[in-house]
């Protein structure tokens, strides 16, 4: 197993967190470890990192890269939305900062026996945490076609959600669909020709990202993660988020602004009846994105955005 590629946006997401000397920083999103090695080499010799992941190959590879950080580091398997049952069960009263990089990793998409990849054969199971919960294909086998279509249209921005919602009913009744390229044929198949020969990207594309949100509810999880970071802050602590699609990247916007704004009274309204403070300052109005030098390496960081904001 390799956790080959560089952290995304890494020069942009340590100056981000404003790290300092003995701060102890929550990575919700371990991973390889590649952002929390970054934090530890600059927050030596006592800054500590609380490592969360939810996928047990992550945290193997991580724990064996960081060993050399000793005690500094801790990794915890766990979903960053239940960081404060982590921090609390560590007696960690709040942090100096968190990361969250959102989605699957390179190593889990590259993994054909995960199911995440349209371009490999695989069971399609999509969970990153593979000890709970109800795979790709157990979704496909029980949900209705409106249900679907629901979440194709929702979480992929999939025009033909209910002509693939329709195929994919009618070929499960022949046969049960356990394959990613047994699905990425039937949602090929849904799709009409010519709309097929005017796109770049694979047709099964939006399908996949689709289905792996819905697996992992990754949108619920990112709400309720966003709140528990940002509770879980000192004042002055920083919170970044990495996100790679603009469903995502739209629920963090709008809480981060709601947190800088404070007052949520209609905007008719002449005065503020709420009586709400700003919490947190914006630390970009808009999003950080990948230099050329980045993109030229690696071409998934194309669509990724970091945004933060400092607790007041
Ligand atoms: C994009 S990778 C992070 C890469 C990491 N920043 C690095 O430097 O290597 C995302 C990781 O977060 C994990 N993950 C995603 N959502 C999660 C969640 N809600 N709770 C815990 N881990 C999660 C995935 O299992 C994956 O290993
Ligand atoms: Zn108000």
């Amino acid at each position: 197993m390799e956790f080959s590629h560089k952290p995304v946006l890494f020069a942009e997401t340590m100056q981000s967190l404003a790290l300092s000397d003995g701060g102890v920083y929550v990575d919700g999103t371990l991973g390889g470890g590649g952002h929390s090695e970054g934090i530890l080499l600059a927050t030596g010799p006592s800054g500590r990192v609380i490592g969360i992941d939810q996928d047990d190959e992550a945290l193997a590879a991580a724990g064996a890269r960081l060993a050399v950080f000793g005690d500094r580091f801790i990794a915890c398997k766990s979903n960053f939305a239940e960081m404060s049952d982590v921090l609390a069960g560590l007696q960690v009263d709040g942090v100096d900062g968190v990361l969250l990089d959102i989605g699957v990793s390179s190593h889990q998409l590259d993994d054909a026996g995960r199911g995440f990849s349209y371009m490999q054969d695989g069971p399609l199971d999509m969970r990153m945490n593979q000890s709970t919960g109800r795979t790709a294909a157990d979704l496909l086998a029980e949900a209705s076609a409106e249900e679907l279509a629901d979440i194709i249209y929702k979480y992929g921005e999939e025009r033909f959600s209910r002509r693939i919602a329709a195929r994919i009913v009618a070929r499960r009744a022949e046969q049960p669909i356990t394959g990613t390229l047994q699905l990425a044929e039937i949602v090929r198949s849904a799709i009409p020709a010519a709309q097929r020969r005017h796109e770049e990207q694979h047709p099964a594309k939006r399908t996949f990202q689709a289905l792996r949100i819905a697996v992992n509810d990754e949108l619920g999880v990112l709400e309720r993660g966003l709140r528990a970071a940002f509770a879980s802050l000192k004042p002055g602590g920083r919170l970044s988020v990495i996100t790679f699609h603009s469903l995502e990247d739209r629920i963090v916007k709008e809480y981060f602004v709601s947190l800088a704004r404070g007052c949520d009274c209609p905007p008719e309204f002449p005065i503020c009846v709420c009586g709400k403070v700003p919490q947190a300052r914006l630390i970009n109005r808009k999003p950080v994105v990948a230099g050329a030098e980045e993109l030229a390496e690696n071409p998934r960081a194309r669509s990724a955005k970091l945004r933060t904001i400092e607790k007041l």
